[in-house]
């Protein structure tokens, strides 16, 4: 979903060889345990995202490793959500972390989420990681809260409020093939999808 909409300070950062300190100019959160694989975000107009997902049924190690490659490419992308159509997968998993990787404790796996309860309502921009550059405002619930399962299987509960109950719906919408663009007005809608049409004449899509 959204990308992040604050920029925190930049760390103070400490002496480093000539060799290490231009790897570290864009440095992501740090990744603690194996390298991951970054996966290419799909983009608006690839089917597959429009495209209800499937339940997951299997929950092993494959998953498990998908679902930390994802938070490892939602980083890099500098998103806050990621839904696994959104890499090519129409499996029903999506990986949230509102800190954009700041806080490793608020890593969230949904795997087969629904919402269960919500209330009230909040309209705030909204951005999306396979529609890049473009922008607008969705009335979403201001409180939710989801049923899930974990990676393991494991059901929970877990409720949600502001950017989080926004990225739970916008992740969950992934999940059912819809984009934030279809909560636009029709007026502001069409006017990104011929603004994405012409760039994808330009071969810039
Ligand atoms: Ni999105």
């Amino acid at each position: 979903m959204p990308d992040k909409s604050t920029t925190s300070e930049a760390p103070i950062p400490k002496l480093k060889d000539a060799n290490t300190a231009a790897a570290d100019t864009n440095a992501a959160p740090a990744p603690s345990g194996p390298a991951r694989k970054i996966y290419t975000i799909l983009k608006y107009g690839d089917p597959i995202l429009e495209k209800p997902s499937n339940a997951v049924s299997k929950f092993d190690a494959e998953l498990a490793e998908l679902a930390e490659d994802m938070f490892a490419t939602m980083y890099a992308a500098q998103g806050i959500g990621l839904a696994a159509p959104q890499i090519g997968k129409s499996i029903r998993l999506t990986v949230v972390d509102v800190t954009g990787g700041k806080n490793p404790e608020a890593k969230i796996v949904l795997v087969n989420p629904e919402i269960i309860a919500f209330e009230g309502e909040k309209r705030e921009e909204e951005g999306c990681l396979s529609i890049p550059g473009f922008r607008g405002y969705v009335v979403r619930p201001q409180f939710v809260t989801i049923r899930a399962q974990d990676g393991k299987g494991e059901s929970f509960e877990i409720r949600g409020e502001d950017l989080l109950a926004r990225a739970f719906c916008h992740e969950i919408d992934h999940l059912n093939g819809i984009l934030f663009l279809q909560h636009l007005s029709m007026l502001k809608r069409d006017m990104i999808r011929r603004k994405i049409k012409k760039l994808r004449k330009q071969g810039e899509w």
